[in-house]
């Protein structure tokens, strides 16, 4: 947290919010859907496009700011499978921004220690994005601070049936047993803690095909806030409200009552056994 509290303002109300956090608790993973450009755009009378390029600097902020927490990963929504609907401008205007934040944030990555990586199917990218992105990843992987996962043609569903795909096809070569760890070990995400936090913005209680399997026991976050006016006090507030949590992971967690004593339970008649 000291890199974090070193960027704040003493006594403003991120480093208020940001010294109430728990060091000892924090997420290791967030998740964002990063949602409501669109509509930000369109309230302010400027095209859907405009919304994307002032989502830009959300995800600057928000990339620094789980840097200097010390977070392992954060995972960003920037391109689903059903996108591809959307009007031809928009896409490319889409593939636009994200090799001009490749090109011009790189440095910054790198001096931040953060390790890029792309979880979706790069294959079908415009080949100028995946080749500028492979080269991105290959630049930070010897990295060793945040991992950043931008998901880019990325779907839930595909992701599983990718990894069903996989499985299949070796165990068609070799025996091999066909459990939980199997198939998480052959998702995009393999080796990734999965999320603890999962952070919608604009609203939607929709979780829309974003990491269906890795997403099983997190944490939800959603806020009304337009992607665009989202901020980092309020990924601050996310996490002291993730940190209220009673995480129980279909178990009985904190909120289990205490053991019932002997004399109280023979008093009430139950079997001791
Ligand atoms: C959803 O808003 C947002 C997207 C489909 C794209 C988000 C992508 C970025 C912010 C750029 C990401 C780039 C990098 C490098 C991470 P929407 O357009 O669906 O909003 P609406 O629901 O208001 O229409």
């Amino acid at each position: 947290m000291q890199p974090l509290f070193d960027a704040l303002v003493a006594g403003d109300e991120e480093d208020l919010l940001a010294r109430a956090i728990d060091p000892g608790r924090l997420p290791a993973h967030i998740a964002i859907i990063m949602d409501g450009n669109g509509r930000r755009a369109k309230r302010r009378g400027r095209p859907r496009v405009a919304g994307h390029s002032a989502g830009m600097g959300p995800v600057r902020v928000v990339i620094e700011t789980c840097a200097q927490m010390g977070l392992k990963a954060l995972t960003l929504y920037a391109f689903s499978v059903e996108n591809w609907k959307r009007p031809r401008a928009e896409v490319e205007m889409l593939w636009r921004l994200m090799r001009s934040y490749l090109r011009s944030e790189l440095p910054e990555i790198q001096r931040q220690g953060i390790r890029l990586h792309a979880i979706g199917r790069l294959d079908a990218l415009p080949a100028q994005v995946r080749a500028e992105l492979e080269d991105a990843l290959a630049q930070t992987a010897g990295n060793r601070g945040l991992q950043v996962n931008l998901a880019i043609n990325y779907g839930g569903r595909a992701e599983i049936v990718d990894a069903v795909k996989a499985l299949v096809e070796e165990a068609r070569r070799r025996e091999i047993t066909i459990d939980e760890a199997a198939i998480a070990a052959r998702l995009y995400t393999a080796g990734i803690p999965d999320p603890d936090l999962l952070i919608r913005t604009s609203g939607e209680m929709r979780v829309s095909n974003f990491l269906l399997w890795q997403i099983a026991y997190a944490e939800l976050y959603v806020t009304e806030t337009l992607w665009p006016d989202f901020t980092r006090a309020e990924l601050l507030r996310a996490i002291l409200d993730y940190q209220k949590r009673d995480r129980r992971f279909g178990g009985l967690g904190s909120r289990a009552p205490a053991p019932v004593e002997a004399p109280l339970v023979e008093a009430l008649g139950v079997p001791t056994r």
